[in-house]
């Protein structure tokens, strides 16, 4: 997969890119990412790339045109999918990171606090995303979360053991917990059935505490989620040893 990102900020976006998981993804050549500053395609003599807005309002607006010419440099597809971040856009959620890894372009534009000239998202994208309900003063932060999201989504980018397979969201519903050595610290103990070598008996373990944490933190998620009949059985237990700690406290 190749990610083009247009940023005023690239030295932001090659700090978290060379790190970790991605870091390597773009060293084996499994993902490349090219990091472009729209600076260096404004035409304007001091290199400026905001002016005032029409009909008046405070502040300054990023102009259409670096960012339309630095858009006509990149080596584009039939298949380039052009994203704006942007508080306006669609919600990202992990439905949306799978169906972009299935992409083989991407460009992402990083948008910025002062807003940019609307005919960008009019003529010149495909899609504006939102990370989220709040406002960021860039778009920077936006576009990393949407390149790690979709990045170790891409084929091979994760061994095995870390396999995105049993990730919440994908199996939709949240991950059970999980312990490591030792199995007492100050008194917190990893739970018994973990200890107990039995593999039925630590998949129904895990299983349970899946819904039992989805029940708790995102009902949203349980209640679009179909329980088969083994999981409608431990969801019934739940309840109940819920309502008892609710009762004991
Ligand atoms: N730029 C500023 N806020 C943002 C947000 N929530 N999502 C994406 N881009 C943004």
């Amino acid at each position: 997969m190749r990610i083009d990102i247009l940023t005023l900020f690239p030295d932001l976006i090659h700090s978290v890119i060379k790190e970790s998981i991605i870091g390597r993804a773009i060293e084996s050549g499994k993902v490349e990412i090219n990091v472009i500053n729209f600076r260096e395609y404004s035409t304007n003599k001091h290199k400026k790339v905001d002016d005032y807005i029409f009909g008046g309002g405070a502040g300054m607006l990023i102009s259409v045109q670096p960012i339309y010419d630095c858009l006509q440099a990149i080596n584009k597809s039939v298949n380039t999918k052009v994203l704006l971040t942007s508080p306006r856009g669609v919600t990202f959620n992990q439905e949306k990171a799978e169906n972009l890894a299935h992409e083989e372009h991407l460009i992402i534009i990083c948008g910025h606090y002062e807003g940019i000239d609307e005919r960008v998202s009019e003529y010149l994208v495909d899609e504006e995303i939102s990370i989220g309900d709040y406002v960021l003063t860039g778009g920077e932060l936006a576009a990393l979360i949407i390149v790690d999201a979709v990045s170790r989504l891409v084929p091979d980018v994760l061994n095995k053991a870390d396999s995105h397979i049993n990730d919440s969201f994908s199996t939709k519903l949240l991950e059970y917990p999980q312990y490591t050595r030792p199995a007492e610290y100050m008194g917190m103990k990893v739970p018994d059935v973990l200890m107990s070598g039995n593999h039925k008996e630590i998949e129904t373990y895990r299983l349970k505490e899946s819904i039992r944490i989805t029940y708790k933190r995102r009902p949203d998620l349980l209640s679009k989620y179909q329980l088969n009949k083994q999981e409608s059985k431990l969801f019934k237990e739940i309840i109940t040893e819920e309502q008892k700690t609710v009762e004991k406290e």
